[in-house]
């Protein structure tokens, strides 16, 4: 009895999951398992009724014994197996089928330039404000020196709400609510989503994200503004830029520009990106209207500044390569999960 009891506890030891230990039960409890069989195959008319006895009980205590450990053994699997979620020993489970692939999150390209944009402002002292997607005219408008008859107003198709507010046309309108709620010095950019009523196109959406950037002090001028253009482009890009200044029209700046960058695909010599022309007009920008200062409280004798409003989707076609606008918001999973999960 003890070298079946050795051998038992052995087979146990061996046993993994919940079906190898339920075989060893079978073989030493079951019906003509080892153990049950053992008061069958003993040939009692040898034995007195005391050894007899004693045989029995000897024979009960196993059993018990050998009952104990095999289900202590299978809920103790058991356990392990739902803990670890694991699979292991369940019925019809084929291991050699491949497996499933998970999938993971990208993040939108434009999200991606964003986030990027923001360290590197962030890291050249500029804070990061939001602002409102439903602004009052005010300050789209009328605080950024485009009041209500200036031709200006027409340039940006707008969605007027029932209540007289607006859907902001561009993330100026988060100017003068910084310089109100700041004043000067300050350094900001509002990165954000705006709205026009326009027809779509291949370049054109009727919602789309700008990043604006504002920063007034003493004495800044258009070299100032050059000097954080082109940190910010080599930073974007990798690698040093090449950019020029053209005049452009724009109420709140005065003088206002187009920054073009230098052809990143072709480096000038012209190609289907840059319409054979060499540059690529990527940032309106300027030094911002001593009337919009005054809008926002603060003393232009002492301060000057400039602002900006890049478009985050023109920037991450740039970034990207990205042929055409409509696969920005086209949700399909095969273009998104060209980009990283993570910056
Ligand atoms: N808000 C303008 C637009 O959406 C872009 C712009 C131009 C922003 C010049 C600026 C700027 O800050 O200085 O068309």
């Amino acid at each position: 009895m003890d070298e079946i009891r050795q051998q038992f506890l052995s087979d146990l030891g061996k046993a993994n999951t919940p079906k190898e230990l339920e075989e060893v039960r079978v073989r030493y409890l079951g019906r003509k398992g080892t153990i049950t069989t053992l008061l069958k195959n003993t040939d009692f008319s040898q034995l007195t009724p005391d050894q007899r006895r004693e045989f029995g009980q000897k024979v009960n205590d196993l059993k018990r014994f050998a009952e104990a450990e095999v289900s202590r053994a299978i809920e103790a699997a058991k356990a392990r197996a739902a803990a670890s979620g694991a699979t292991a020993g369940v019925a019809g489970l084929d291991w050699s089928l491949p497996g499933t692939d998970h999938r993971v999150g990208c993040i939108h390209p434009i999200a991606l330039v964003q986030m990027e944009l923001e360290d590197v402002f962030h890291s050249m002292g500029f804070m990061v404000l939001t602002g409102y997607e439903v602004e009052l005219e005010y300050y789209n408008f009328d605080a950024l020196n485009i009041p209500a008859d200036h031709p200006a107003r027409d340039m940006q198709d707008t969605y007027w709400l029932t209540n007289g507010m607006l859907l902001r046309t561009h993330t100026s309108a988060n100017q003068v609510r910084a310089l109100e709620r700041f004043g000067a010095p300050l350094r900001a950019i509002f990165p954000g989503r705006c709205f026009r009523y326009e027809a779509i196109d291949a370049s054109h959406e009727n919602t789309f994200y700008q990043l604006e950037g504002l920063m007034v002090d003493r004495d800044i001028s258009v070299a100032n503004l050059i000097a954080v253009m082109k940190a910010l482009l080599s930073r974007i890009f990798h690698r040093e830029v090449t950019i020029r200044l053209r005049p452009g029209f724009f109420p709140f700046v005065e003088p206002g520009f187009e920054l073009d960058v230098q052809c990143l695909i072709c480096g000038g010599s012209g190609c289907g990106t840059c319409k054979g022309g060499g540059w690529i007009e990527l940032i309106p920008c300027g030094l911002v209207h001593p009337r919009v200062l005054e809008f926002g409280h603060i003393d232009t004798s002492k301060y000057s500044g400039f602002a900006f409003g890049l478009g985050l989707t023109r920037m991450a076609m740039m970034k990207y390569a990205i042929p055409d606008i409509r696969l920005m918001n086209s949700g399909d999973i095969r273009f998104y999960e060209q980009f990283p999960a993570a910056v």
